[in-house]
């Protein structure tokens, strides 16, 4: 149990004491990452106040410095110790959190510029599952975390994913079961509270989110925040084989040999029909999506997806969608 690159067993009554999850804190406090379930996706976490343990994040991933960090928060006063709040993130915060929502404000210097790729503001999340938010409370430091796998692929929503991709580099995986949510967070950014920024779609829909605030929010073109070259975000979320999209099924060139995903169960499936949920609801679609690309990528070269409605947690699988069929 524990050992390098296994999944530790967690018993979920006793979460917080737990030898794993106190032996995960001691790797964060050791200046080591370990690999975290949230809601959303796996994270490969490090203490977020740590420069030197955050650059290993970016040396397991291969992932460029200009790419800043999620900064994950068991509570309020945490937050608040590392980024200026504003009253509009106060009241999003306290609707939203802890959940699969992230805010950018404007960083405290308790928290390395590497974390935030130099810029002055830093992203938080308060994550709801409880192994990640049992890692926080035992270290008693956040920990900065990105998606678990190697930069530029799809995200791992099982521990198994991140065991198959990075488990030879990551001192301790933490198996938390499949990820509710399967996408990663929405990142709404009130550094400029009379400007709110929709930076990625998620799980937390954009229509939810303006109802709440009651304004709308702006989508910029490009995270003007992440100043990487467009070819490099093309392939974000990028499975290995060639990724298409299709609407409606009078699309699907007869005899494709490849795996076809539908977004529910097709009447007369076939050997490669594979769906993503059996009546096509988008919260499931959303929660299996990446763990049906990562099997299908291993058997196939080509793969066709079925494209949902593009509201509420539709946008956001979209989204990922047009990345993945970009490279
Ligand atoms: O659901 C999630 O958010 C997952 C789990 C592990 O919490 N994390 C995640 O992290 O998706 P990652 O590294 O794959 O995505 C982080 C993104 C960056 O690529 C950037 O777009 C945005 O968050 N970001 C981080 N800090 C930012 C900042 N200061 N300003 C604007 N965007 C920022
Ligand atoms: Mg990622």
């Amino acid at each position: 149990m524990g050992l390098k690159g296994d999944n530790a067993f967690i018993n979920p009554s006793n979460i917080e004491l737990s030898e794993d999850i106190l032996k995960a804190a001691r790797i964060i406090l050791d200046g080591d990452c370990v690999a975290v379930p949230t809601e959303t996706v796996y994270g490969l976490a490090a203490n977020a106040f740590s420069e030197n343990a955050c650059r290993k994040i970016f040396e397991i991933k291969n992932r460029p410095f200009i790419d800043p960090l999620i900064v994950h928060v068991s509570d309020m006063a945490m937050a608040e110790s590392i980024a200026c709040f504003n009253d509009k993130a106060r009241r999003l915060a306290a609707k939203f959190w802890p959940g699969p929502m992230t805010i950018v404000l404007k960083k405290k210097d308790v928290i390395p510029d590497l974390v935030s790729a130099n810029l002055d503001t830093v992203a938080i999340r308060m994550p709801s599952h409880k192994v990640a938010h049992a890692l926080i409370v035992a270290s008693k430091v956040p920990f900065a975390a990105p998606s678990a796998n190697p930069f530029g692929y799809v995200s791992p929503t099982k521990a198994e994913h991140v065991r198959a991709q990075l488990g030879d580099k990551i001192k301790l995986i933490l198996e938390g079961g499949q990820c509710d949510r399967g996408l990663e967070s929405t990142i709404i950014s009130l550094a400029d509270p009379n400007r709110p920024l929709l930076l990625r779609f998620g799980p937390l829909a954009r229509e939810e989110l303006e109802a709440f605030l009651g304004e709308k929010v702006i989508v910029p073109e490009k995270n003007p925040a992440q100043p990487i070259a467009p070819g490099m975000m093309k392939s974000h979320y990028s499975p290995k084989a060639n990724f298409r999209l299709f609407e409606n099924e009078s699309e699907i060139p007869e005899n494709f040999d490849g795996a076809i995903i539908f977004l529910k169960r097709p009447q007369s499936p076939k050997n490669n029909h594979f769906w993503l949920s059996e009546n096509g609801n988008l919260a499931e679609v959303a929660k299996n999506l990446y763990d049906l690309m990562r099997n299908c990528d291993k058997r196939y070269s080509k793969i066709l997806c079925q494209k949902p409605e593009n509201s509420g947690v539709g946008a956001a699988i979209n989204d990922r969608l047009m990345r993945a069929s970009k490279k």
